[in-house]
């Protein structure tokens, strides 16, 4: 095994830096004084973006109130705060809303990605962390796990543009020798998750004692990770990752969807009687598992939180945060909820 050579980023621009991975990143960077000269968040607060979730370290970063999509500001971004360094989290996330909507998804992914990467190569950008997702492989067997020598077959939309982004990166590494690293990670949970996804959107129906809507049979595998864990992979391929490469991040432990709500139930006290099968996801990959061998033995990163402790923690941050969830479940959220759930 090569020892990659050790990289020190600068000024660091994160976009997406609202959002539920960005900003545990940011906070876990600030708290750390990982970069001598700063944060810059870029992000342009959609519906899953809240500049509260770092409200406490507001003094500690700059903000760029913006699009990706926005190639004059992207490039005066990176300009006037000398950024030598990106971490490209922004996103839209969520494969239901890639089904009721898919278009937004290629413009935000795909190109909101080519525009920041184009930016990126003009300025000479020292390291490029593209975070990428364990989805982009497609659904596995009951057997085995995704090596970063998968072949990508993506299923939905999210998914796909996802997919369609990571080969933009490494056609710019390759071509132009230009310093991206690619991670895919596996499921994430923890504070600050928007009450759309799995974990928190049980934890927030069954305080409420809502029905729990479990797609199918309840039996897809998900491969869970505390977004912690997540943003320390991250710090370590920014520190120590080979530029050209894929690293895929998870922490073997695979969980049925029905298991998930159980234990959810299980932490709140709640009966299984608010558990309610509903009509499957349209193309539901069935099983996501992640392979991390690579990462461990190259960066020495493993994750460091057991499930179980991150998810009591979880759910006492759902319980203690009752008016944060509320907040950004209103206007816009109670549209989607109606259209995904009301007529299923
Ligand atoms: P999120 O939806 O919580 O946050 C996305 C952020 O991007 C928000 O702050 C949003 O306002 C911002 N954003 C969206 N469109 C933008 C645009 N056009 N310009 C600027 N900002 C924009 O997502 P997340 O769960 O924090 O995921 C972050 C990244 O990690 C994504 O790239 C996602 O694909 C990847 N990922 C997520 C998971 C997971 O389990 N959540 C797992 C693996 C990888
Ligand atoms: P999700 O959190 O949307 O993540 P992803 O689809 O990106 O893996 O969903 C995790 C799993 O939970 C997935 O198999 C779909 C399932 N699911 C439900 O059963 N009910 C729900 O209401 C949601 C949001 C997800």
């Amino acid at each position: 095994m090569t020892q990659p050579d050790s990289y020190t980023p600068r000024t660091v621009l994160v976009t997406g830096g609202a959002g539920f991975i960005g900003s545990n990143f940011v906070r876990t960077a600030i708290e750390e004084q990982r970069f001598t000269g700063g944060i810059v968040v870029l992000d342009n607060l959609t519906y899953a973006g809240n500049l509260e979730n770092l409200a406490d370290l507001k003094d500690a970063f700059a903000f760029v109130h913006g699009d990706i999509c926005d190639a004059d500001l992207v490039r005066k971004t990176l300009e006037d705060h000398a950024v030598d360094t990106v971490v490209h989290f922004a996103a839209e996330s969520h494969v239901d809303r890639s089904i009721l909507g898919p278009l937004v998804f290629t413009r935000t992914n795909v190109l909101g990605t080519h525009v920041l990467l184009e930016a990126s190569r003009q300025r000479d950008i020292g390291k490029f962390i593209h975070v990428s997702t364990d989805e982009v492989y497609g659904s596995l067997g009951p057997d085995g796990a995704f090596t970063e020598n998968t072949p990508i077959a993506p299923t939905s939309p999210y998914s796909a543009s996802k997919a369609a982004s990571d080969l933009i990166v490494q056609a710019y590494a390759k071509t132009f020798g230009f310093p991206a690293v690619i991670t895919r990670c596996s499921n994430n949970y923890g504070p600050f998750q928007f009450p759309e996804k799995l974990i928190p959107l049980m934890i927030t129906n069954a305080v409420r004692d809502l029905p729990l809507p479990v797609y199918g049979d309840g039996l897809n595998v998900r491969d869970w990770i505390h977004t912690t864990d997540h943003t320390r992979a991250i710090l370590a391929v920014l520190a120590r990752g080979v530029p050209g490469e894929v690293y895929n991040i998870g922490g073997l432990n695979e969980w049925t969807n029905i298991d998930i709500v159980r234990l959810v139930l299980r932490l709140l006290g709640k009966p299984e009687s608010l558990i309610t099968h509903v009509k499957d996801r349209l193309a539901h990959d069935r099983r996501y598992a992640i392979d991390p061998s690579k990462i461990r033995a190259d960066l020495g990163w493993e994750p460091l939180i057991a499930f179980e402790d991150g998810m009591r923690q979880t759910v006492d941050w759902y319980l203690a945060r009752q008016e944060w969830w509320t907040r950004v479940m209103t206007g816009e959220y109670q549209d989607y909820y109606k259209k995904q759930y009301f007529s299923r």
